[in-house]
């Protein structure tokens, strides 16, 4: 395999949260986190509300500094770009795509603005209209969207279709590597496979990485080789996409199992097993409370980290 474009290894993220009276209290968002992103290729992270996931993608855009560990961006330490122009550079490359297609982008612009600006910025075609104009039919083409899009405000188009203008931004400033920080999942289920399609696209065809961070392991499998199971800032379990949907280990990726998949994707062909759906989360939660550092193998590309009831 080709060298990881990201390669993030043991990252840790403490907060500190002001209480009252001066009180300050540290909290451990990301307890050692591991994983590589490769060019075209997908990593799914999967998880509950508040384990973790937008930290980690906050942290690969350098919008949070991190505590301790390595990001390397081919090979170099993130930490080391301080100079403004090093920072701008790594953000054209390393963009983030958010849940809300709609609160990116300003209702008073028309698209071909949203997508005009940043090509400028970054410098992506010469300064003249008619190269500009010839790049943004050509971005507003490999997202699938009409022409005529381009001079549509923002509150005219579906979410799936603002969805697809803030990708076509993310590839007009040149990036090679996506944190897709559930993308579809305030999209209405017929229109979420188009975009899962457009981002197989990019992929497979403009050799872009992606982070899809998502709850839900049915669109993780649809899209992702990998995944990444992630539970209270540490990665549970991880591996091949099928291997770990044919035979989950971790409690916790058997209770993601079982919460109900998307009903358009052919999901339960893949298991195995029958999902539980009666499993209680509070118990596995309970159950799964002391992660240990030590983890096993359970296939050639499928690992789960050892864990013991909290006491
Ligand atoms: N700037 C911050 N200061 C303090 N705590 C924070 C900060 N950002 C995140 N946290 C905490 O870190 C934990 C992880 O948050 P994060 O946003 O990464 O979760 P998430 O997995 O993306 O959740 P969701 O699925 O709800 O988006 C949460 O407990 C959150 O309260
Ligand atoms: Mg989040």
């Amino acid at each position: 395999m080709s060298k990881p474009v990201i390669e993030v290894r043991d990252l840790r993220k403490t907060f500190s949260i002001g209480g009252g009276f001066g009180k300050v209290e540290q909290f451990e968002a990301l307890r050692g986190i591991s994983f590589n992103l490769y060019a075209g290729r997908t990593l799914a992270l999967v998880g509950e509300s508040g384990c973790g996931k937008s930290t980690v993608a906050r942290i690969l855009t350098k919008v949070h500094p991190y505590t301790s560990g390595e990001v390397k961006y081919h090979g170099q330490d993130i930490a080391e770009l301080k100079r403004r122009s090093e920072i701008k550079a790594y953000r054209s490359e390393v963009q983030m795509v958010f849940q809300d297609p709609f609160g990116s982008l300003n209702p008073t612009h028309t698209i071909a603005h949203h997508l005009k600006r940043p090509l400028l910025i970054h410098k992506q075609v010469p300064n003249n209209e008619a190269a500009i104009q010839e790049k943004l039919q050509e971005l507003i083409q490999m997202v699938e969207l009409a022409p005529d899009t381009l001079e549509k405000y923002p509150h005219q188009l579906s979410g799936g279709q603002r969805q697809r203008v803030n990708l076509a931004r993310a590839l007009g400033v040149g990036s090679k590597v996506i944190l897709a920080d559930e993308p579809t999942s305030m999209l209405d289920v017929s229109i979420r496979l188009g975009v899962l399609n457009l981002m197989q696209r990019m992929k497979k065809e403009l050799g872009i990485g992606f982070l899809y961070i998502t709850h839900d392991l049915a669109t993780a499998h649809y899209i992702a080789e990998e995944t990444a199971v992630m539970y209270r800032g540490q990665i549970v379990e991880w591996g091949d996409t099928a291997q770990i949907l044919a035979n989950p280990q971790h409690p916790y990726t058997k209770l993601l199992i079982s919460s109900v998949p998307d009903p358009d994707l052919p999901f339960e062909n893949l298991l195995s097993e029958a999902p539980n759906f009666t499993q209680d989360a509070d118990k596995i939660r309970e159950f799964s409370g002391i992660l240990q550092e030590t983890y096993h193998q359970v296939g050639d590309n499928h690992f789960v980290r050892n864990w013991e009831k909290a006491a």
